[in-house]
């Protein structure tokens, strides 16, 4: 998605200039080629030596520079980037841009540029509030800019408020939204669940599965890539929240039931890679359970089945984790739950397990086609996943 992407990073004079050296690092690491254009007061917080030592590319602090590479200018720039992200945005940079003043390389490269442009801005909360620089920031986004909204915490002056750099994976997830906006899903709307559902015992306790919630985590974000609008339902678990994503968290079977029917009402594709509990306590207690003397035989009910349960004319994917006859459990399932295609994943192979990044697949749809994947991270089988929708939602004439 970023890999052979020109990213222009534009870094202005703020005390988090320091972070974008993290960002430069993260998108070269993502196989980008990053051109880094500092303004004069960013060369107070950090040096242009560190950009180059992490991106590998001469970085650019002057409009009248020469450097060894002679197309190094403003037009030069602006024409080979793919986008051009501000980050840090100062107020000063914002209000600039604003009123079309170009008065060194990064304001020139903006005017010039017909790439996309990502703007993150952070300062003060009282420069951010300022209703100066809240209406610069509506006359960028009238322009088609796109801005990250800056954050709420401890501030470099002391104090708390608005207007933090977001962390790195924030501004790196809104440009990977950007690109995507013309995917092949663009406008789609895709319902993703993921994690263990969590069937509570007692307020304290609960009965769940190994789920890490990697794979539909990793699904939501491929579609969001791909410009679909995704609403991911999700248990709790130890990810961060994807950027440009509708997130909604639940516990139980029947709470993911109940979230999943609302939000396919409109939707084109449902895709479940929520491993949901098939059974729950038939009561919650009140109260935390107390040892007794002997030993403690719970009842459990039936959950509803999702899947099964929820109708419409989306497309329904779901995933069949096995420990034993994959493919002949994983066609049971297909046909039983009336889905479109199925994710049949063996836990028990080698870095296919619960938890791992990895995952080895097969994929088959409900007219019998059936695919063995080879081992491969779970962001390449989310997008080995959305091809077979892309095709389907075309077949379906959607
Ligand atoms: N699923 C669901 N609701 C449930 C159980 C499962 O929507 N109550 C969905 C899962 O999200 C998955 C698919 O159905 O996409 C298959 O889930 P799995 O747990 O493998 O199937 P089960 O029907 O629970 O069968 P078993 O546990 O016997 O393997």
């Amino acid at each position: 998605m970023l890999a052979n992407k020109t990213i222009v990073l534009g870094v202005t004079g703020g005390i988090a200039a320091y972070k974008a050296a993290d960002l430069a690092s993260k998108l070269t690491q993502a196989g980008a080629k990053v051109r880094v254009i500092m303004t004069k007061s960013a060369l107070e917080f950090i040096t242009p030596l560190t950009f180059e030592g992490i991106t590998g590319n001469a970085v650019i602090t002057d409009m009248f520079q020469t450097t060894a590479e002679h197309r190094i200018n403003h037009v030069a720039l602006s024409e080979v980037a793919d986008a051009i992200v501000i980050a840090p945005a100062t107020a000063n940079i914002i209000a600039k841009i604003a009123c079309g003043i170009a008065d060194d390389m990064l304001t020139c490269t903006v005017l010039v540029t017909k790439a996309p442009i990502i703007v993150s801005p952070a300062m003060h909360a009282n420069m951010y509030e300022n209703s100066i620089t809240q209406e610069n920031i509506a006359k960028l986004k009238i322009r088609g800019f796109t801005i990250i909204e800056p954050e709420v915490g401890r501030l470099a002056s002391g104090g708390y408020g608005v207007g933090r750099l977001p962390d790195t994976e924030v501004i790196i997830g809104t440009i990977q939204q950007v690109f995507g906006k013309n995917g092949d899903l663009k406008g789609k709307r895709i319902v993703v669940t993921a994690g263990g559902t969590r069937e509570a015992l007692d307020p304290v306790r609960y009965i769940s599965n190994h789920s890490s919630g990697k794979m539909g985590y990793a699904v939501a974000e491929a579609a969001r890539d791909r410009g679909a609008k995704v609403t991911l339902i999700t248990t709790p678990t130890a990810l961060a929240i994807p950027t440009g994503v509708e997130t909604i968290k639940v516990q139980s079977a029947k709470q993911m039931r109940d979230t999943v029917v609302k939000a396919t009402a409109k939707a084109d594709a449902l895709i479940m890679a929520a491993a949901v509990a098939d059974y729950r306590p038939k009561t919650t207690a009140k109260q935390k359970i107390k040892k007794g003397a002997g030993d403690l035989t719970l009842e459990l009910v039936k959950t509803p089945d999702i899947i099964s349960e929820v109708k419409g004319k989306f497309l329904k994917i779901g995933f069949a984790a096995e420990t034993q006859d994959l493919v002949a459990n994983a066609k049971k399932k297909l046909t039983n739950k009336a889905l479109d295609m199925i994710v049949a994943n063996d836990v028990t192979s080698e870095g296919s397990g619960f938890g791992a990044d990895t995952s080895k697949v097969t994929l088959i749809n409900k007219g019998g086609k059936q695919e063995d994947l080879p081992l491969m991270t779970k962001r390449e089988v989310a997008d080995k996943i959305l091809d077979r929708v892309g095709k389907l939602l075309g077949e379906k004439g959607k």
